[in-house]
């Protein structure tokens, strides 16, 4: 939108200059010039008239820069006037947008706001040259919005490159190195600013022992990745290793509460700190899948998390610890234990013991990232501990970057979801930082940007197209957009992308392309629900790689994912009348709905209950027949986007067509041979026929 316009940057700081080379960029792209107003601001400058250097058409400044252009004064006077004298602040990374006179204005407290701003410039596009625009004030709902990457740094023998990668190799690592390809990882932090991200770490949760280096002797390595992302405002956390005074330290023990131990965090995170000054901080898998925790040592996951943040403390930095924890050594004969159960009862009796710059990071649903769960009761379960959700956006679960499945309808439920029931606030409140009692109150609660945050499992890889199926960048574009403004419809995000996507490449009129990609992917979670695992039971997917159908695959299994289908019924009882009692977890609201049969939405029936397939769901049909419809209205609608895809072959680069051609022919495929392997299991089980007499294998 840069056009053949003129732009004016004001003030210092790296991301001013990255903020002004972005505008050099558009201007030798798309013409125009941008100028930079020299230190003691632009006193003087008319943002229109005959001035060397104007007319101005775009304003971008910070306000401590010094005097602004009187159009850009004009602007700050309005924001002022209508906050009061008491809070005039933009924010940290907020921005102020307005146009009057001609000019579009960018006003910014910080440099990264200014960032944000001329990246909202760009998502605007032409209108933010058009009509005058009142004065609008924006700033992320949530302080922290992180992407972590599960890349390893050598091929690991079971996880590859990337744990769950579906994008090719890592951007950051290769064979045990790093990739060297330091302009893509400049690119990356700029694709992610875009999107609003902020922070990012570079390894698997997983961190296995040339990982575990990162944090001492391979510094330098992680270094060079935060030199590349610092400009686009985006801090570098590595995930560590528990065992690593052990393990790197030749100490003989990683007990949270040996005084060598913690000595030996406190300097290990101070060399950190010396190389690399922005440091983000640690993320930490403990005493979950195998990785060494304080359970070895008989303490608690308090003792653990707080010896880190401890370290971290003095830098400002913080340590994110999964709250993933759970058996994965179970027996399957065993009917009392309850995966779901596991983070409630590991740290919910730990509220109140965790140190402030420990954030514990909740997987959204109790059990792992499956297409559809209730939300973690964790949430409300903490209200003094700084939380945040963790989403999966690399589709582990969802079709493993080969189908379409728009994952932001799914994301806006759970940040939209409110644990306490309709009163209370709405899990994006309580990420923000948000007190537990009230809608917007932070009295008694913590400041709005104390939250967790949202954090992301990255969907990136070193693919030409950064996530292996081309639609998957839309995921990557909304988990941004939602931790920046969690109420976004997801549709509007949607559309954001389609025009930042495709503007620059598109033949054509582009309104039959918009609304071809909105029916292809609007309603592609739901579409990619109805012919995978039914009505919340989750799973049914091939073990070990987690793509396509597989019934039983994990219903003999060490792993607590079960079904429990018999000749009768099907689900998890999970009530405290009669089953785990996991229902009882959560705030009476929530508990009361999930433990009755009755009220219990459908979509979660099987995570909650074990039922008969003759039971009659709210819709009027049973619970048999719905997994029949379900999965022959799944196929069918894959069928169906895949045909309007076909239709775009002309509007869209050939290759870019080409490949999610061929992927549509993949998802087409995989769609009916989940669809025949599910319906065929339920009609051998229960012996009920289909009502609508359709084929079943
Ligand atoms: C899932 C996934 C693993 C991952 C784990 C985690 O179980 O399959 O690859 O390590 O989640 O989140 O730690």
């Amino acid at each position: 939108p840069i056009g053949s316009r003129r732009a004016l940057v004001s003030g210092e700081g790296l991301l001013v200059d990255t903020v002004h080379d972005e505008v050099a960029r558009a201007c030798a792209r798309y013409g125009g010039g941008v100028r930079r107003a020299a230190p003691g601001g632009a006193r003087g400058l008319p943002a229109r008239g005959d001035h060397a250097g104007g007319p101005f058409d775009l304003v971008l400044a910070l306000r401590a820069a010094g005097p602004l252009p009187a159009v850009a004064e004009q602007v700050d006077a309005r924001f002022r006037g209508r906050r009061g004298r008491a809070d005039d602040a933009i924010g940290d990374e907020g921005f102020v947008i307005a146009r009057r006179d001609g000019v579009t204005v960018v006003l910014a407290d910080e440099p990264a706001g200014l960032l944000y701003g001329l990246f909202h410039v760009v998502r605007l596009g032409e209108p933010a040259f058009g009509a005058a625009r009142p004065v609008e004030h924006h700033r992320p709902a949530m302080r922290r919005r992180m992407l972590d990457h599960w890349d390893n740094v050598d091929v690991h023998p079971k996880s590859g490159q990337v744990e769950r990668g579906y994008a090719g190799g890592s951007i950051f690592w290769r064979d045990g190195a790093p990739r060297g390809d330091l302009p893509r990882v400049r690119s990356y932090g700029r694709l992610l600013a875009a999107c609003g991200v902020n922070a990012v770490a570079v390894n698997n949760v997983n961190v296995h022992v040339t990982e575990a280096h990162l944090l001492t002797d391979r510094l330098g390595d992680v270094a060079a990745i935060a030199a590349e992302l610092r400009p686009y405002g985006i801090r570098t956390h590595l995930a560590v290793d528990f065992a690593a005074p052990i393990v790197l330290g030749g100490s003989p023990t990683g007990d949270p509460c040996d005084a060598r131990v913690r000595k030996w965090w406190a300097e290990a995170t101070e060399r950190v700190y010396e190389t690399i000054p922005d440091f983000g901080g640690y993320v930490v898998k403990a005493d979950s899948e195998g990785r060494p925790g304080p359970f070895a040592y008989g303490r608690s996951h308090a003792d653990g998390a707080n010896v880190l943040a401890e370290a971290l403390a003095p830098f400002g930095g913080v340590v994110h610890w999964r709250a993933f924890v759970y058996d994965h050594r179970q027996d399957w004969r065993d009917r009392s234990t309850d995966r779901a159960r596991a983070a409630h009862d590991h740290f919910a009796p730990l509220e109140g013991l965790f140190r402030d710059n420990v954030i514990l990071q909740v997987k959204h649903g109790p059990i792992d990232f499956q297409a559809r769960e209730p939300v973690s009761p964790v949430i409300a379960a903490m209200p003094s501990t700084r939380l945040a959700v963790e989403l999966q956006v690399t589709q582990e679960y969802t079709g493993q970057q080969r189908h379409v499945c728009y994952l932001a309808p799914m994301w806006s439920e759970v940040l939209g979801f409110r644990p306490f029931g309709p009163a209370g606030p709405a899990v994006a409140r309580i990420v923000a930082g948000a007190a537990p009692g009230g809608e917007r109150g932070t009295r008694g609660g913590r400041a709005p940007d104390e939250g967790g945050g949202l954090v992301g499992v990255s969907n990136v890889g070193d693919d030409a197209y950064w996530t292996g199926h081309p639609l998957a960048q839309a995921n990557l574009y909304a988990f941004g957009r939602l931790a920046w403004a969690p109420w976004t419809d997801p549709a509007a995000i949607l559309d954001e992308w389609i025009d930042l996507t495709f503007a620059p490449v598109a033949h054509g009129d582009r309104e039959p392309l918009r609304r071809a990609l909105h029916a292809i992917m609007d309603d592609s979670w739901r579409t990619y629900e109805r012919y995978t695992a039914p009505l919340g039971v989750g799973f049914m997917v091939r073990p070990e790689h987690h793509y396509g159908p597989d019934v039983d695959g994990y219903e003999y299994t060490s792993w607590g994912t079960y079904h429990f289908a018999d000749r009768d019924g099907v689900g998890v009882d999970r009530t405290r009348a009669t089953g785990t009692g996991f229902a009882g977890q959560y705030p009476p609201h929530w508990s009361a709905v999930y433990e009755s049969l009755d009220r219990c939405p459908n979509e979660l029936l099987l995570f909650f209950h074990h039922v008969p397939y003759e039971h009659v769901l709210h819709s009027g049909s049973t619970v048999i027949q719905h997994i029949y419809d379900t999965h022959f209205a799944g196929v069918e609608q894959v069928a169906e986007a895949r045909s309007l895809w076909e239709g775009l072959a002309g509007s869209v680069p050939a290759a870019l067509h080409a490949r999610v051609r061929e992927l549509f022919d993949e998802q087409l495929r995989c769609a009916k041979e989940w669809r025949d392997q599910v319906n065929a299991y339920f009609f051998r089980k229960s012996g009920v026929p289909d009502a609508r007499g359709r084929r079943i294998p």
